[in-house]
């Protein structure tokens, strides 16, 4: 048991309230419960809520991160939560949990993974991101604004502990392959990537070599769960999450939430097949409702105290985001209004986990060949 404290998001979409609007309030009391059987045990310390239909576990212990208690932990919370979205009959109940039986560990078994392990600083500041109608692709434009980009981040240029850059490890979901790059130097290179969110996502950011910090502990890391290729087939949107560290030496708070003041466009919304606007909102305006989104992110801030999560402070909860809330439903409306046209619907390589290469399976045999 080491003395560093690790930081654990794990979610999962167990049913929906109605259809993919919302978490029922007794699939979180449930998870609640669960939890609270494991503080001062397993568990330092935990905070349980919802983006949209996302149930979402925050957990702080010492077990270090892919722990197989903690991961059992989570998957038996899901199973009990699943239980009650089955009783009242909620909409895809059991959805995530893709696997009939937990075995070690919940990464490729349906649920989404955030983890930290990190020696906690004299003053720890952690913001935790999820986002409901979307995949992991989403974060990688913020990510790069926060840690790479000195117009949205100006500790990059005026603090000295940031000015030599970060190191970000970016997969590639499609080929399951990894790649380091250094920012500063290897900006273009990177952008050359991760500007293909489909495929190429940012994993974990980490402080460079030879700065204030270990650059062994990630700062940043993201969930890349993608759940068609678990399910083989269209099962929901991976709906990610994120945890980001900040502040002496990293990004500020304000930095690490400015990208959000742009509602890029994001795949997913409505059966995860459109792009469309990431709204930053409150915890409690995450309800996907027009056209079953538009995809939405929320920001939860902790100071971490021994493990302890003081909070959380609801950091979109927050007049300053007005103004991308409103740019997110204009842009919404207009991407509506090209109704089933790309570039509002995905591209067909994209659409391939959908359900519509089963509409397109029926036209196979009418096609006639050109001469
Ligand atoms: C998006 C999502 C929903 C569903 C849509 C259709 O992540 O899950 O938009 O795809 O509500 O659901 P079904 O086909 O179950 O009626
Ligand atoms: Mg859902
Ligand atoms: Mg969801």
């Amino acid at each position: 048991m080491g003395e560093k404290i690790t930081v654990s998001l794990i979610k999962a979409d167990v049913g929906g309230w109605p259809g993919h609007a919302l978490v029922h309030p007794d699939l979180i009391q449930t998870a609640k419960k669960e939890l609270e059987k494991e503080k001062g045990k397993l568990l330092i310390d935990f905070h349980v809520t919802n983006c949209g239909d996302d149930l979402e576990l925050l957990m702080t212990h010492r077990k270090g991160v892919d722990c197989q208690e903690i991961h059992h932990l989570a998957w038996n919370t899901f199973e009990k939560a699943t239980k009650v979205a089955k009783e009242l009959k909620l909409y895809g109940a059991g959805q995530d949990l893709l696997a009939e039986a937990f075995s070690g560990n919940v990464r490729g078994m349906g649920p989404g993974v955030a983890e930290l392990e990190f020696e906690e600083r004299k003053a720890e500041p952690i913001i935790a991101f999820m986002m409901d109608k979307t995949d992991p692709g989403a974060f990688n434009l913020p990510m790069y604004k926060i840690f790479a980009d000195p117009f949205n981040t100006i500790g990059l240029v005026i603090d000295p502990n940031a000015v030599s850059g970060f190191r970000f490890e970016i997969w590639d979901i499609l080929e399951s392959k990894r790649v380091f790059m250094d920012c500063p130097e290897e900006l273009y290179k990177m952008l050359a990537l991760i500007g293909a969110k489909s495929r190429y996502v940012i994993k974990r950011v980490y402080p460079k070599v030879g700065g204030k910090l270990p650059s062994d502990e990630a700062v940043a890391t993201i969930s890349t769960e993608k759940l068609y290729q678990i399910a083989g087939e269209y099962v929901g949107k991976d709906d990610p999450v994120a945890l980001v560290r900040a502040q002496s030496g990293l990004p500020a708070v304000g930095e690490v939430l400015e990208p959000f003041a742009f509602p890029h466009l994001v795949a997913g919304w409505m059966r995860g097949s459109h792009n469309g606007p990431i709204m930053p909102v409150s915890q409690k305006n995450a309800v996907c409702t027009r056209f079953d989104g538009p995809p939405r992110v929320i920001a939860l801030g902790f100071q971490i105290a021994n493990g302890k999560l003081v909070g959380p402070v609801d950091l979109f909860d927050d007049p300053a985001y007005d103004l991308a809330r409103r740019k997110a439903q204009r842009v919404a409306d207009y991407m509506r209004r090209h109704g089933p046209f790309e570039p509002h619907r995905l591209p067909c390589e994209d659409m391939e986990y959908t359900t519509l290469p089963k509409v397109l399976r029926e036209l196979e045999k009418r096609f006639q060949k050109l001469d």
